[in-house]
């Protein structure tokens, strides 16, 4: 039988989290394994007044197939934030409709990986990538990532010793870590990718969760011809919708992507895509997010807190400044998988870092999330993770 399965899909990890999630959604456990956004923050009247305002106005052209690319004005409503936002000057050509950001992350997979190929990504870094990614069999670098963003000596020396065929970074608030690089990491970067043929995929679904500090330009956006950024509505509006984009003015790579997309999907889904864009155009998308930060900080501060008063002090950890995780370190090398199976006992989880990784098992670190507990259920479980460490 094992003949029969190709080699792309024998060569990928399942998704760790989404197994623990099945033996944690039925139950009484804390969980701080997955990625959920708070379900408070859906705007669930607004969007079904949205739903409701699209089929009667549009009528059956929601319901009817659309054209890959996406829905036009939803393309141009998002080059137009970019533009506000960012002062980032794409058009609406240059953003493609995706499946959520994941499906983006395949399509690049699709169209840049042969086996063995170079590609470069953050260590420790989205799991998601790292499996979307190993379905085209390439050899990762793994570049270290510190408490500034990328170590740039270790990037230096990956990209001129292989062609890398694309850094994979997510310079904010970094999944799993919490990480965001500083401007002076990121013009680093930026200085040295100008030097290869090379793509920077900018994946940025957490950029407008920021609760601390000042927002920064993005690396490469903007700046490089080999820039792709990628971006979504899970965390901001809904993930269910599975609404993601891909902006790039290279039209080589977007042609290409176009094609990879119509043989996967045809298109995503235009109901949704309708629906959000009404949504966008008839209310404020900025002060909705405003009450998804101040939500977040404070289940992020009640973490923090808990962390402190709880852990030990040899056991190190990220304060980051938006988005939806903590990474934490435990200290001489002990393997958090051990830990995690001692915490599921006291009915508490969160995901191991072996999973962030492309070949460390039994690592020290792990991740937290804060967005899906309220700050009394966060406590608690902080207090039952120090208890078995
Ligand atoms: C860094 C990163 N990229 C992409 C995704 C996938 O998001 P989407 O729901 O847009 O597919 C996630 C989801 O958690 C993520 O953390």
């Amino acid at each position: 039988m094992e003949q029969l399965f190709s080699e792309g899909i024998k060569n990928t990890p399942s998704s760790f989290i989404r197994e623990i999630l099945k033996t944690t959604a039925q139950s009484d456990v804390i969980s701080f394994a997955g990625g959920l956004p708070n379900p408070v923050s859906f705007p669930m009247r607004e969007l079904n007044d949205s739903t409701n305002r699209v089929i009667t106005t549009y009528e059956s052209k929601v319901f009817q197939y659309g054209t890959t690319e996406g829905h036009d004005d939803l393309r141009a409503y998002i080059a137009k934030r970019y533009k506000e936002k960012h002062n980032l000057d794409y058009d609406k050509e240059d953003i493609l409709i995706t499946t959520g950001s994941q499906q983006a992350l395949d399509l690049l997979g699709k169209v840049l990986i042969n086996k063995k190929d170079a590609v470069a990504i953050e260590k420790p870094g989205y799991l998601g990538a790292i499996q979307s990614c190993s379905m085209y069999q390439p050899d990762f670098l793994e570049i270290e990532l510190n408490e500034n963003g990328l170590n740039t000596e270790m990037l230096q020396h990956c990209l001129s010793s292989r062609h890398v065929k694309f850094l994979y970074t997510v310079p904010n608030f970094q999944n799993p870590t919490g990480i965001t690089y500083t401007q002076k990491n990121r013009d680093e970067i930026c200085a040295l990718m100008s030097h290869y043929q090379t793509f920077l995929v900018e994946d940025d679904p957490y950029g407008d969760l920021r609760f601390d500090g000042e927002d920064l330009p993005y690396i490469g956006a903007g700046k490089l011809r080999n820039s792709v950024l990628l971006g979504s509505i899970s965390k901001i509006i809904t993930p269910g919708f599975r609404l993601g984009w891909i902006c790039t003015k290279n039209k080589e790579l977007m042609n290409y992507l176009v094609i990879a997309k119509q043989a996967s999907d045809l298109h995503s889904n235009i109901f949704a895509q309708y629906i959000i864009c009404d949504y966008l155009q008839h209310n404020d998308l900025n002060e909705h997010i405003k009450k998804i930060r101040t939500l977040y900080k404070t289940q992020s501060d009640a973490m923090l807190t808990a962390m402190e008063e709880f852990f030990p002090s040899d056991v190190t950890f990220t304060r980051p400044q938006g988005g939806m995780f903590m990474w934490a370190t435990l200290p001489n090398g002990q393997s958090s998988v051990e830990l995690f199976k001692k915490a599921s006992a006291e009915r508490v989880v969160f995901v191991p870092g072996d999973p962030f990784y492309t070949n460390i098992t039994n690592a020290p670190t792990m991740r937290l999330n804060y967005t899906n507990s309220d700050p009394v259920t966060i406590r608690e479980g902080i207090r039952r993770i120090a208890a078995v460490m």
